[in-house]
């Protein structure tokens, strides 16, 4: 059965939307108060006003309704429902700093239970050139220390690389270590010589490359071999929460990304190019930027096929 989003997702599909009050614009009544983004209304519908259904559109180049924003207002004596489209998670937060700025107070009430947001992260492989501030990716790292990690030893590490030389340093010595590797699989040399300029060009062109490490001095030192196995396990696993943490932090922010395994083959040539402590294991390269190209999709296997339930 269609729900009440499936209903709103048809209207929104059936209507023009109208911006006549452009982001950075003043409000009639409320000089003071400037539009933090887009805000318009869907033509031909109808809200409580009398005015068009609200809405408010953000960046994200696909303009999902993720949320709606409900406002009531002492001074008008008015319930509304405003419609947030393709906002990322700092947009739904001005829109609702902005309404809880007058005579109103709003709350945000999100699609399929504040779930959607996380499902909407992709891994893009395409950037603008747009800058990415140091501010901006501190907050990202700061929300993936707040991944959970074997006794909170928090044993992931991150280099960062915005300047170019650096990133140019560690794209020319993976790609040369990729280069051997495709050399071992008796790939032919047109072949090798075209996926190593693939790999190397996508790591110059991310704004931000950032290798994710494991600090292998962080963990605990057992006696015996299998517990020390255990124990790196458990280290790797925490720096993958932490990348993973990253990624949807990076999406909630606007920004986008994706995982490399490269520095995986090549952990010894990632840490030198960027000459990194010895106890800095490379996992992972994740790239970051904000996204030029969004990839649609990919399928998900479905509950049934990767759950068994004693419930
Ligand atoms: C451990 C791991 C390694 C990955 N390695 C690569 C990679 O080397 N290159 C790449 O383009 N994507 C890589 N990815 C991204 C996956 O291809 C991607 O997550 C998957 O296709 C699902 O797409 P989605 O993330 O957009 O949902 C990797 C992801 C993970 C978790």
């Amino acid at each position: 059965m269609l729900d009440f989003w499936d209903y709103l997702d048809r209207l929104i599909a059936e209507s023009r939307i109208v911006i006549d009050r452009p982001r950075g614009s003043a409000h009639p009544h409320y000089p003071e108060l400037i539009y933090p983004l887009d805000y318009g209304y869907l033509d031909q519908t109808h809200a409580i006003d009398g005015a068009g259904v609200d809405v408010w559109l953000g960046s994200q180049s696909e303009r999902t309704l993720e949320a709606v924003a409900l406002t009531v207002d002492l001074h008008k004596r008015d319930v509304e429902v405003k419609l947030l489209l393709g906002c990322n998670a700092a947009e739904k937060q001005m829109v609702l700093d902005f309404l809880n700025g007058s005579s109103m107070r709003a709350e945000i009430v999100y699609r399929d239970a504040g779930l959607a947001w996380l499902k909407s992260r992709r891994s893009v492989r395409r950037f603008s050139s747009q800058e990415v501030s140091r501010h901006l990716i501190e907050q990202i790292l700061a929300a993936a220390t707040w991944a959970p990690s074997a006794h909170n030893r928090q044993p992931w590490r991150f280099a960062v690389i915005a300047m170019a030389q650096h990133k140019t340093r560690l794209a020319q010595a993976l790609g040369e270590a990729f280069q051997r590797d495709l050399a071992l699989d008796g790939l032919p040399e047109h072949e090798i010589v075209a996926q190593v300029e693939r790999s190397r060009q996508r790591i110059q062109q991310a704004p931000v490359v950032i290798l994710l490490c494991l600090d292998r001095s962080a963990g605990d030192v057992y006696p015996d071999e299998k517990r020390q196995q255990a124990e790196y396990l458990m280290g790797v696993q925490s720096a993958a929460l932490a990348g993973g943490y990253l990624l949807l932090a990076a999406h909630a922010v606007g920004l986008a990304g994706v995982w490399m395994c490269a520095p995986l083959f090549a952990p010894a040539t990632a840490q030198q190019a960027l000459d990194l402590p010895l106890t800095w294991e490379p996992q992972a390269l994740i790239l970051l930027g904000y996204p030029a190209q969004v990839p649609p999709a990919r399928e998900r296997r479905p509950i049934e096929e990767i759950a068994r339930f004693w419930y």
